[in-house]
This record gives structure tokens, sequence and C-alpha cells, in this order.
């Protein structure tokens, strides 16, 4: 069996448990270590040897993916967008995909998954072992949340979606490989009691039927970045993989008064004035750090502005200002041009999850 040279990743979706930052962002759009989170599913498709993928977009948010993608060429990709007119299920993605995919092997990326280590070993374990469809597995402590996968040998035996009562603590994540058959198993099945059509029950139609679905268990890092802590998860490990060496990397400017240690890169035109930078973190282009402390895992985007304030562990989109605010602020994302002034009192840290344009003022 060839090795796929098609990916289809998906980029709609209405990240409804990340509200507010989804009210005007496309959760596929929102920066992790800086970088829009489908950059990390272009890169490891990419780095996998595939030259063709296939965008998944919706009517309200395509326009933005595609002036965020453009045709790929960044990634060495050629990029064609596929409309889901409605989100009617990851199977009915497949189907919307068809014409695209031309009935031959492809891998399939849920663009709101982050892995690290790459997944051009799940393409090689398909093809080594003759699969028809292939699942990457993930042990992880809440395996209601996903579709879960019943292992037997080297064989998957059933796959259910966020059962009660899971019979495994194997999650599949969103990276499938697949052989032809999908197609007809995506057309066979019936909507949910929630009116999608599942990817699970497209699996189980798979076993049901005698097809080969073998799994791998993700070696790596991986997360389904659904709610707020997980973005700030993802982002924390894309900090971690973030620079090569140890020390800082500053591309902008750091005044004599200032620290900066660890990893930490500091983009091009951003200052840092007399403040305490302490990595893994990312100092946005053009953004200004002053008299200001910056803590591990924190990813502040371009042209914002700290000024007497504390943040760690936290995601700043771009344009986004925190002055003179009297807590620590913890665990936070902060949307677009959010404002954030004299935040003084009690408790001493603060925790903040806002929406784009959110101005936040406490005396
Ligand atoms: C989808 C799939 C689920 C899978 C998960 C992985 O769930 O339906 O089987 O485990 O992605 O990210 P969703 O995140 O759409 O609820």
């Amino acid at each position: 069996m060839p090795m796929p040279h098609r990916a289809l990743i998906t980029a709609g979706g209405r990240g409804t448990r990340l509200r507010p930052l989804t009210h005007t962002n496309n959760k596929h759009l929102i920066p992790i270590a800086n970088k829009p989170m489908i950059h990390f599913a272009l890169e490891a498709v990419a780095a996998a040897g595939i030259r063709e993928a296939g965008i998944v977009i919706n009517p309200d948010t395509g326009e933005e993916i595609r002036r965020a993608l453009g045709d790929g060429a960044a990634w060495g990709l050629q990029l064609t967008y596929v409309m889901q007119e409605a989100p009617l299920g990851l199977a009915h993605v497949v189907r919307c995909a068809e014409s695209f995919l031309k009935q031959e092997p492809f891998v399939f990326y849920l663009g709101d998954n982050v892995v690290v280590g790459g997944i051009r070993q799940f393409l090689e374990r398909f093809q080594a072992r003759g699969d028809q469809c292939h699942l990457v597995l993930a042990r992880v402590k809440d395996p209601q949340r996903f579709g879960v996968a019943e292992i037997a040998g080297d064989r998957v035996a059933s796959v259910v979606e966020k059962p009660k009562m899971p019979k495994s603590q194997f999650a599949v994540t969103g990276i499938y490989v697949y052989d032809s058959p999908i197609f007809e198993a995506v057309h066979a099945i019936v909507p949910s009691a929630r009116g999608e059509l599942e990817i699970s029950d497209a699996h189980q139609y798979l076993l049901d039927r005698g097809y080969r679905v073998g799994f791998s268990e993700i070696t790596g890092w991986w997360k389904d970045t659904g709610k707020p802590e997980d973005l700030l998860e993802a982002n924390r490990v894309a900090l971690e993989q973030l620079l090569d060496g140890t020390g800082p990397v500053v591309q902008g400017s750091v005044d004599e008064e200032s620290d900066v240690a660890g990893k930490v890169l500091v983009e091009a035109g951003a200052r840092i004035l007399a403040s305490q930078v302490r990595g893994p973190a990312i100092i946005g282009a053009d953004a200004v750090i002053e008299r200001s402390y910056v803590g591990p895992f924190t990813a502040i985007g371009a042209r914002c502005h700290l000024r007497d304030s504390e943040l760690e562990y936290s995601i700043l989109f771009e344009d986004t200002a925190i002055l003179e605010a009297d807590v620590r602020i913890e665990r936070s994302l902060l949307g677009r041009e959010v404002i954030i002034r004299r935040c003084s009192g009690r408790p001493k840290t603060q925790k903040f999850i806002l929406g784009d344009q959110s101005i936040v003022e406490l005396c």
C-alpha cells in the first residue's frame, strides 16, 4: 500500500468551551507560543512528507482561515479549502472532502490537536501493518471526554464515542490514517443522538465489517485543546520546545536594568525595560515590558504592553495591555486589545479569561 500523500485537516468547529475567546476568533487561530494553533498541524503533516492538504472550513470563519494560511507554500504544502456547510460531525467532514481525497489513503488530522514528536511514525506503521484504518491512541485520565478504543492484542476491538462507562483508558486522538474503506463507512452510518455523523461510529462500522483497524499509542505529548487549561498546557509544552539552547535569544532589546533568564525569545522590536523575564517565555514583536515581571510559560503577543505588572503561565493575544496591575496575573488567557488596569487588592493572584477588547479596571 502506498504511503498517504494527502492530509485532511479540520479548521472549523465552534469552540464553545473556549468562549468568550471564540466569539471573535476561530479556535484554530488562537496563539500557542505566538503561533496560530493550526500551524502545528501543518508543520506536523509537512514533516511527515505530506504535500497536499485539504483544510476544512465553515461558512462563518472560513475566510479568516484562508487569510491566515494562504496557499500553504510557507509549509511546502499545496492547500485546498473544503467547505463544510453545517457542523454535522467528523464523518461528515470526510464526506465533504471526498472529491479532494480521490479514494486514496490519507491522514485525517483534527486541527485543534497539538502533538509533540511528529506523526510520521503513525503513517509508517499504518503502511507496514497493512491497516485499512489506523488510530492514534493516548492514555488519559478522563476517557469519557473522547472516543474510547478497546484493545485486543495489536488490534482495536471496539470504539465508542464519549462513553459514560469507558472500557479502557485509551482515548482516540484526532489523528487517523485511512485507506479507502472509510468512504464506505462514512456513507453507511446514521447520525448519533446529538445529530452528528460520528467518526467513532465510522470506526466501529469498519470493525463490524472485518476491516483491519490497528493503532499506535502516542509516545510524545498530545493535547486536544478543548478547554482553557488545555491551551495553557499546550502553550507550556510549545514554549519548552521553542529554543534549542537554554539561554535567551534577543532579537529586540533588553536594557541594563533588566534580567532575562532561561529560554526566552524576545522578538524583533520588543523592548524589555527594568523588568525580569524568566523562561520559557516569548515576548512578541514590538511588545514593551516595563518595570514588570514575566514568569515561566508565558506567551506575550505582538505589540502588547506590560507596565508595573506581574504575569505568569498565561497567553496574551496581540495588542493587549496590562498596566499597573497590583496583583499577579496567572493562568490567564487574554484576547486581542484587552486592557487590564489598576487591578488591586486581594487575592494576590488573579486568573482572567477575557475576550477581545475587554476592559478590566478595579480600584
Ligand atoms: C472528537 C472525536 C473524538 C476524539 C476527539 C479527539 O471529539 O469525536 O472521538 O476523541 O475529537 O480530539 P470532539 O473534540 O469533537 O468532541
